[in-house]
């Protein structure tokens, strides 16, 4: 690391500028320093996969439990072969069908492959970004890159360089900017050490998107909630220890209404009119359509963009939670969103983010 308290933050915006300017990043990981980088889903917080000291700074930096394990990145599916004891023939299709992007394999790990970067797990998760800055730097460092999300644990994850700075200023070597994260939640992690395959974390490759390719997918138990009827969940629970952590949260209280839109929206109103009374900065987060039910004079209202956009909503979730805490709200209220497509994951994340504060309004 430098000299422990400033970071030097290379910024490249334009993706046609000359990949020379990655150069020292991708030095400082291959000799086992550690680069926050942007994918297409959020930013990582890369280290030298091989490098037992460069992937411990990994969890010392996030302050993340070293019994979470990291997904491995890397930029050609030759890489694959030195990480993993096995490729399913169904593995192998989705490869080739849906990386590079937002798909992390899990697979039976090779020998080769450290107990720290699995924290203690017998399997591996792989993915290849789909966002040129990733693999070219991946590339230079000449080695596949051990990479959580780039906050600190417990936060939403990042997908703009400035959240990165925000948590990880003065304890990593070099951040990568390369603007907004296009897809805006963290990959969908499918577990394909068995058959069907198993949905671990949803993203933006929806279960349905596996199912063409695989034939059949089980969601995790955990994603019960709102989980589209039509899959079936599984009956024996593989490990994922990153499921046990409270993801995603801002550091206001967040609370989540469903049900009935029309009767969700008084409800908004009678809690938030409640929490303003008591003196708290009362945020509301909403859907364009709906924002101007409530007066932005007495709440900081923030929309995730058109109902209609699920794309849109998902990209800007997490920097919104992140602009309620800039703006120091004590309390969120907010709507649920569809759960179509994309929506499976942000609604995900939401239920993650609101925890036991998950109010049924009938
Ligand atoms: O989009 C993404 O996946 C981003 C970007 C940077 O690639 N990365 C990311 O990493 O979200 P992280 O560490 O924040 O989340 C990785 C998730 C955790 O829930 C972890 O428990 C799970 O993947 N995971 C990793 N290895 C696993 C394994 N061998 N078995 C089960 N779950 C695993
Ligand atoms: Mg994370």
């Amino acid at each position: 690391m430098d000299d422990g308290k400033s970071v030097r933050t290379i910024i490249i915006t334009d993706v046609n500028e000359p990949y020379e300017k990655l150069m020292p990043a991708a030095k400082c990981l291959a000799q086992g320093g550690l680069a926050a980088f942007p994918t297409e889903t959020v930013y990582g917080l890369g280290a030298n996969a091989f490098d037992t000291n460069a992937v411990k700074k990994i969890f010392e930096a996030k302050g993340r439990p070293n019994d979470n394990p990291l997904i491995v990145h890397i930029a050609n599916i030759a890489s694959l072969a030195a990480l993993t004891a096995e490729v399913p023939d169904y593995a192998m299709e989705l490869i080739n069908t849906f990386w590079p992007g937002p798909l992390t394999l899990i697979f039976k790990k090779s020998p080769k492959i450290g107990m720290d970067v699995t924290a203690g797990l017998h399997t591996v998760a792989v993915r290849m970004p789909d966002h040129p800055l990733a693999l070219e730097l991946i590339r230079q460092a000449d080695t596949p890159i051990a990479a959580p999300s780039a906050n600190l644990s417990g936060s939403p994850s990042p997908t703009k360089a400035g959240h990165v700075i925000h948590d990880l200023n003065g304890r990593v070597d070099y951040i990568i900017d390369g603007g907004c994260c296009i897809v805006g939640l963290e990959s969908t992690v499918l577990d394909v050490t068995q058959y069907p395959p198993v949905i671990l974390r949803p993203g933006a490759i929806t279960p349905e998107q596996v199912r063409t390719i695989a034939k059949a997918v089980k969601l995790h138990s955990t994603l019960a909630i709102d989980s589209p009827p039509q899959f079936s969940k599984t009956d024996t629970i593989p490990r994922s220890p990153g499921m046990k952590y409270r993801h995603y949260s801002p550091k206001a209280k967040f609370i989540l209404l469903e049900g009935d839109i029309d009767k969700v929206i008084p409800e908004i109103h009678r809690l938030a009119e409640k929490s303003v009374n008591s003196d708290l900065k009362t945020g509301i987060m909403c859907t364009d359509e709906i924002s101007r039910k409530f007066d932005p004079k007495k709440y900081i209202v923030k929309t995730l963009g058109s109902q209609n956009g699920a794309n849109e909503i998902a990209s800007r979730l997490f920097a919104v939670l992140r602009d309620f805490d800039a703006e120091n709200c004590d309390i969120i209220y907010s709507q649920t969103f569809s759960s179509d497509d994309i929506g499976f994951a942000t609604m995900n994340r939401l239920y993650k983010a609101a925890g036991e504060n998950l109010i049924k309004v009938f």
